[in-house]
This record gives C-alpha cells, sequence and structure tokens, in this order.
C-alpha cells in the first residue's frame, strides 16, 4: 500500500464515502472542499484508492474529516496509519512554543478507534460537549435545519 499525500480527487472521494454508506454532498461542494483541504491523505492499493482521511483548518484550529477504509481493507491498521499522518502535519506545522488543536467528530461507536490515538471524549472536566449545527436547502432553495 501507498500512501499519498494532498491527492483525494473527487471520484475517489465519492465512492469511498459511497462503500461505507455516507451520503455524499453534491459535486459542486465536493469539488470546492476538496480544493480548500490543508492536508489529505489517499491509499493506493495497485491502482485503486482504498482509503482517505482530510485535515481542515486554519493553523491553530484543525479537524478531521472524512476518514474512510473501504470496508475490504479494514482492521488492517491503514486508518491508525492516516491519523498517525493527519497528526504528524500538525505536529510539523505548529511552531515552537506553540500549541494545535485538533477535534473530530467520532462516528457512532467509532470512539475506541480515536481513543488508541490519543484522543479524549467530550465533555471532560475542561470542556463541554462538541456541537453542531446542519444547514440543509431544498432544490428550490427553501432552507431548513437539523
Ligand atoms: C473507523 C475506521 C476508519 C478504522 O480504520 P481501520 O483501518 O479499520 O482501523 P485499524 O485497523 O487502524 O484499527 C485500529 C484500532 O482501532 C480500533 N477500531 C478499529 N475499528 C473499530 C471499530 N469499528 N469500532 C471500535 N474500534 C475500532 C481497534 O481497537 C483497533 O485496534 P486493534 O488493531 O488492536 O483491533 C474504518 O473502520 C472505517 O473506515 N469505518 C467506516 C467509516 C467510519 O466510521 N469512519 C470514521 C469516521 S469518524
Amino acid at each position: 500500500m501507498i500512501f499519498l499525500e494532498n491527492s483525494l480527487q473527487y471520484d475517489d472521494y465519492f465512492r469511498l464515502r459511497k462503500s461505507v454508506n455516507w451520503n455524499n454532498y453534491s459535486k459542486e461542494q465536493t469539488i470546492f472542499a476538496l480544493k480548500h483541504t490543508v492536508y489529505s491523505i489517499t491509499v493506493k492499493n495497485d491502482e485503486e484508492i482504498i482509503a482517505m482521511g482530510r485535515l481542515i483548518g486554519d493553523g491553530l484550529y484543525f479537524t478531521v474529516v472524512d476518514v474512510v477504509v473501504h470496508p475490504a481493507f479494514q482492521g488492517q491498521r491503514v486508518g491508525t496509519v492516516i491519523i498517525q499522518k493527519l497528526l504528524s502535519f500538525v505536529e510539523k506545522n505548529t511552531p515552537p512554543g506553540g500549541h494545535s488543536t485538533v477535534s473530530l467528530i467520532a462516528a457512532k461507536g467509532k470512539e475506541p478507534f480515536y481513543e488508541s490515538l490519543g484522543f479524549k471524549r467530550i465533555p471532560h472536566e475542561f470542556c463541554g460537549s462538541g456541537m453542531r449545527k446542519v444547514i440543509q436547502k431544498g432544490k428550490e432553495g427553501k432552507g431548513g435545519f437539523v
């Protein structure tokens, strides 16, 4: 397997999300997002991309998103190496004496995977719960909030 940096393409992104039954975003939105990724890892096996992970952020705060290992390749530590590489990018880009914060929302039941990589569940003694809001819009442009 080969781990590639910053070469995630729309077709592979779409296919990998689909392989784990995640909804995809619109093509236009996705291409914009991939272009604005801070750092990504894709994993190639033979000629096929079988896993991915992305970091988005601004140099102070980073968010890990879209960590997917194709079901046929799960449980072989590919996900672990992806997260290690994303964290190593942040480590390299954190200046001496500085600090950076890396956050994520674990898919249900996947908390132990991230705990094994040093992430802490929130809330804890210093933080309240993580929170989020999804903004949806119908084709006719009508908004909605979930
Ligand atoms: C979660 C995921 C990225 C893990 O990648 P992976 O390559 O299968 O995981 P690894 O082989 O590196 O696992 C490392 C450790 O994490 C833990 N782990 C892995 N998958 C887990 C799961 N589904 N539930 C709980 N713990 C898990 C195990 O403790 C494992 O340790 P072990 O090797 O001693 O068993 C992968 O299973 C996946 O893509 N799942 C579907 C999409 C998804 O949920 N992504 C996470 C989004 S937040």
